[in-house]
């Protein structure tokens, strides 16, 4: 009995975690959102630039970005979700390169943070081309 409850439990827990993909990736998006805001007005230069705050951001936003597994995240089964264009599972691949590619960059704009504000703003520049690259393709305005 114990262990029938108990393997109930597990049964739960893992139900749990993968029970509403639609609502991790748009979790992980807004993350995305709130790194990019942040390093926002930096890059524009309505703040001050600072290199320990520039890192700190990029980290989070690798940190986030390495948990974009688009076949966790993107099943079909799911659906287009709120704003998911159909598109992308008639062109997984070309999803899925982009998904590797945006981790990639933001990898090694992590390691290499950029060290003034025209180098933030080419590091946003290269950053916001993926999102903008893939959102264009595989995400539908509301
Ligand atoms: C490989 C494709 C891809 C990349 C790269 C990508 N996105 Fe998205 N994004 C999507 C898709 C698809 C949706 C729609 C998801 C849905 O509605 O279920 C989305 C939705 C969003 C949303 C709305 C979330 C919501 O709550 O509805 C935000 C904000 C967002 N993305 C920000 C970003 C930012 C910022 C970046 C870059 C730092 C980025 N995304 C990179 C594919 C991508």
């Amino acid at each position: 009995m114990k262990k029938l409850l108990l393997t109930a439990c597990f049964v739960a827990v893992a139900g749990l975690a993968h029970a509403d993909p639609v609502a991790d990736r748009e979790a992980l998006m807004k993350s995305f959102g709130r790194s990019m805001g942040e390093l926002g007005p930096i890059a524009k230069g309505e703040k001050a630039f600072d290199a320990a705050a520039v890192q700190t951001a990029l980290a989070t936003l690798n940190e986030n970005a390495q948990k974009f597994d688009p076949a966790v995240l993107f099943p079909e089964s799911a659906g287009p979700g709120e704003s998911g264009s159909p598109n992308i599972w008639t062109n997984w691949a070309d999803f899925e390169a982009r998904a590797t590619k945006f981790k990639t960059d933001v990898a090694a704009a992590a390691a290499a943070p950029p060290a003034d504000v025209a180098a933030l703003q080419a590091t946003m520049g290269m950053i916001g081309g993926n999102c903008g690259g893939c959102h264009e393709n595989f995400r539908v305005k509301k």
